[in-house]
């Protein structure tokens, strides 16, 4: 039972509804994401929210068939604002119209206070300047309010850009306050969740408290398993679980050979000596890089690693016994539904390891302690445990590992050469004090040797690519701007550090089109 209160976002589909999940747990309150046709009057009625968020979406309401809100929303008595295309549904299903077409709205716009209106409500504190700069992304527009609305802000292509009824608490915007373009959708937010009574009381010390209790609850005095890949979420996943159970969690770290320098020895000292976890280390290098050979196409190289992860765990974890649970460190971007508008699936464009199918296969029930939070609030949580600074703000690190930073057939040698390289990378980026500003740096060694010139003789060793990008949730990202000075120290270092490389390149493809990773 969920003991903190409870904002719903209901989603139409808007390609930026996570960000407005985002926005207010910064603000401490805890919010859930349901697409707009997974909500039921009933399931409203039976467990009414404190208050309520209409996302924007893609459709227009004026086409027939178009996603409505259940029309309890407006009937329980809590405060609801209206994003967007959930102005537009508010409108048409209160008794206002919408109109299509014909007055597009993309990216700034101005909104300039209606007319004995200096805003107050959720639209307290704005207009300081006159008028306030947002985002708009909008096709239809609203042309007539629904009764007991009235406006309080207008744009010059969207006359009911915000409006509000104060007595239902009833607010709606044209434009969208969950970007970052609209400086001031913050303190609308923030406004609509105090006027709604949120204290701010979803904070990590409580999380972690009401999470241990759950596991407890679900758990009882049964047999845990864990995989630990070495990052964040299955780390903080672990240690939380050992914080509920203690040694009735087993974890199951399977190393695949295709890890970063020192890092397998990392993992299990950390885990197995400083935390006192049981761990057991399953190091199958061989396995794997067996497999591997002469393997050069990245999908058969990612589903091998994937098949092969599977096998290796199922046995080990066949081998601890009475175990019931495995836990996952699923997080909540993974756990939202998208809605679909088009109805078809989407391109595959890489076959993500992971280990999604284990449980069915192994009848095991799941333990997903992490399911409610986002990447931030994961570590937050991880501070909150005290693991170690060092490892909570780990890059990312994808589950194939440097596999897949190894264009072309992978060899012992370059995993070698790789490995050292990546070190120096990443030593300079740390030195520098520019670990924290990137989302993810990586060496990928290239499936190409250059002719290069050391002291007085001839190379010809392989060249290979720096990787650097800024992103906040890896799914569009930008190459770092490095300065010309540190590109060069860190080619001449890697250049004469690394045995094996004699050309360094730097990658300046953003994604799209490229990904973050090389295949
Ligand atoms: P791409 O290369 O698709 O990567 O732009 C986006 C993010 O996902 C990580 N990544 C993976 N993570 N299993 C994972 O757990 C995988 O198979 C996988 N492939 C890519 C990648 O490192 C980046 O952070």
């Amino acid at each position: 039972m969920t003991q903190h209160q409870r904002l719903l976002i209901i989603d139409f589909g808007s390609q930026v509804t996570q960000l407005i999940a985002r926005r207010l747990r910064e603000l401490n309150v805890y919010c859930e994401i349901r697409p707009f046709n997974t909500v039921t009057d009933e399931a409203l009625r039976a467990d009414p929210p404190q208050a309520i968020i209409l996302s924007g979406g893609p459709a227009s309401v004026t086409e027939p068939g178009s996603p409505r809100a259940p029309q309890a929303v407006f009937d329980l008595g809590v405060p609801v604002f209206g994003i967007c295309y959930g102005q537009q549904v508010m409108m048409q299903q209160l008794g206002g119209s919408v109109e299509a077409g014909h007055h597009a709205e993309y990216g700034r716009a101005f909104i300039s206070p209606a007319p004995g209106h200096t805003g107050d409500g959720i639209f307290a504190g704005l207009f300081g300047s006159g008028r306030e700069e947002v985002w708009m992304s909008h096709g239809d527009r609203v042309t007539e309010m629904a009764p007991g609305f009235e406006v309080i802000g207008t744009s010059p292509n969207a006359p009911v850009a915000m409006i509000a009824d104060e007595a239902r608490a009833f607010y709606a915007v044209q434009f969208h306050p969950e970007v970052h373009h609209t400086p001031n959708g913050r303190v609308m937010l923030e406004n609509f969740v105090r006027l709604a009574g949120f204290t701010g009381d979803w904070t990590m010390a409580s999380y972690k408290d009401e999470a241990i209790r759950k596991i407890r609850d679900q758990v009882g005095d049964r047999r845990v398993i864990c995989g630990l890949s070495g990052g964040v979420d299955s780390s903080v996943a672990a240690v939380l679980i050992h914080e509920a159970i203690g040694d009735q969690l087993t974890c199951v770290f399977v190393d695949h050979g295709l890890l970063r320098l020192n890092e397998a020895d990392e993992v299990v000292s950390m885990f197995r000596d400083n935390y006192n976890i049981p761990l057991i280390h399953a190091d199958e290098a061989d396995l794997f890089l067996s497999a591997l050979e002469g393997v050069s196409d990245p999908e058969v190289k990612r589903k091998t690693i994937g098949r092969l992860f599977i096998d290796v765990f199922q046995r080990e974890a066949g081998r601890i016994e009475g175990a019931e649970f495995l836990a996952q460190g699923t997080l909540y971007p993974d756990v939202i539904e998208s809605v679909s508008f088009s109805g078809g699936p989407s391109v595959t464009i890489k076959s993500h390891h992971n280990v999604g199918g284990l449980p069915d296969k192994m009848g095991l029930k799941l333990v997903e302690p992490l399911r409610e939070l986002f990447k931030d609030e994961v570590r937050a949580l991880g501070r909150e445990l005290g693991l170690p600074e060092t490892f909570i703000g780990r890059h990312p690190f994808p589950g194939p590992g440097l596999a897949i930073r190894c264009p072309g057939e992978i060899t012992r040698d370059k995993l070698e050469i790789l490995r050292k390289a990546d070190a120096v990378f990443i030593d300079q980026i740390r030195r520098h004090g520019l670990y924290d500003e990137i989302w993810q740096a990586f060496v990928a060694i290239l499936p190409v040797r250059t002719v290069g010139v050391m002291g007085d003789g001839r190379t010809y060793d392989y060249a290979c690519a720096l990787r650097a990008v800024t992103s906040v949730d890896g799914m569009t990202a930008d190459y770092y701007p490095f300065s010309h000075d540190f590109l060069g120290e860190t080619a001449t270092r890697i250049i004469n550090e690394v045995r094996g490389i004699n050309r360094c390149t730097y990658d300046i493809t953003s994604k799209p089109p490229g990904t973050i990773e090389w295949e």
